[in-house]
């Protein structure tokens, strides 16, 4: 007997604008007072500091704010730990360097364009209709969208600095040896939808994936390991890092629809706060006045400008996956399994 699929029905059910869906049901950590009896704050793995949050525009660690949910186990929020400035920084990077190739983009197939974001204003004018039509780029080792398998030959370097990040927020939950090796940067327009899917291509499922999001706001729908499961509604706002990790990691999930944002968090100027140069203990940042640098120039209204009038109209997010087991350096390297 066929089962019902109750995911696709709550997809339907959000994505569609008449009616408007009621947003009653949908879990918003603002609002967390009204949701006590399906999500919860939680003390994370370390409370201590780490040298690298300032360089890297979070905020520090002891004033982040870590929620769990109790129909889904392994799925953790990490409610904005950017700054303001720190939000234009990591909005900028997927603008202007993750789109570069060699990294993959939706567009390949019609264009290939080696620096997208420079197209889009190859003329002084904005080119909005080319800067609409990218909807994704892939990171490190290149998702295969067709195949859905990595490949080693289908590998670019991955940005040091989304590495450093991830690393972070890796330690913060426990995972103590996460390796960001994958990403897939998706760019949503205010009618953009993502269908449900699982992500199922790494050969280390046991890694967490972290996903990060800017820009306007989202619904995001998490179920079950299939559709019959009736899945949670929660909002995604700016700056959100969500966890996916045990049994969520490999659960079915969606965005229904894409929001007016309530605030702008990558606008509130008393938060634009000019970073300087620490001792901060990298990883894979190899050049620390090169940061802060990158982080400190968007202070500035006008060089600002042109991502800030992208924002305004889509949503971000960069979800990052580590794709390798512990010991193992490329995907045909057996001997990781060697005792
Ligand atoms: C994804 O699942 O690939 C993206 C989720 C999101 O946009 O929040």
């Amino acid at each position: 007997m066929e089962s019902v699929d109750n995911f696709k029905s709550k997809f339907k059910y959000y994505k569609l604008n008449k009616p408007k869906p009621s947003l009653s049901e949908v879990i918003s950590l603002v609002n967390i007072s009204n949701h006590t009896d399906k999500a919860t704050n939680v003390n994370p793995y370390k409370v201590s500091e780490d040298s690298r949050t300032d360089l890297l525009g979070l905020r520090n660690t002891k004033e982040w704010e870590l929620y769990s949910f109790y129909s889904h186990p392994g799925l953790f929020i990490l409610k904005n730990p950017f700054t303001s400035l720190g939000q234009r920084y990591w909005i900028r990077k997927c603008l202007e360097k993750y789109p570069r190739k060699p990294n993959k983009l939706n567009i390949d197939i019609e264009v290939l364009l080696p620096d997208w974001w420079a197209e889009c204003f190859d003329n002084g004018a904005c080119n909005r209709p080319l800067q609409k039509k990218l909807r994704w780029t892939t990171l490190g080792y290149q998702h295969n969208w067709d195949t859905k398998v990595y490949t080693d030959d289908n590998r670019s370097p991955f940005p040091e600095e989304l590495a450093e990040l991830s690393d972070v927020v890796a330690q913060y939950v426990g995972y103590t040896g996460f390796r960001a090796e994958a990403a897939i940067v998706n760019y949503y327009h205010m009618d953009s939808t993502l269908s449900a899917h699982t992500d199922h291509s790494e050969v280390n499922l046991e890694a967490p994936l972290f996903s990060f999001s800017f820009g306007q706001s989202a619904i995001f729908l998490i179920g079950g390991k299939d559709k019959s499961v009736e899945p949670s509604a929660i909002l995604l706002d700016s700056g959100d890092v969500m966890i996916m990790s045990k049994e969520a990691r490999l659960c079915y999930h969606a965005v229904p629809k894409i929001l007016p944002a309530q605030t702008s968090p990558w606008a509130d100027k008393e938060d634009l706060n000019k970073i300087s140069y620490s001792d901060a203990n990298f990883k894979y940042i190899s050049d620390k006045k090169q940061l802060v640098s990158d982080m400190n120039k968007n202070i500035d209204e006008a060089v600002w400008s042109p991502f800030q009038d992208y924002i305004q109209e889509s949503r971000i997010n960069m979800n990052v996956r580590q794709v390798l087991n512990e010991r193992q350096s490329s995907l045909t390297d057996y001997h990781f399994n060697d005792t």
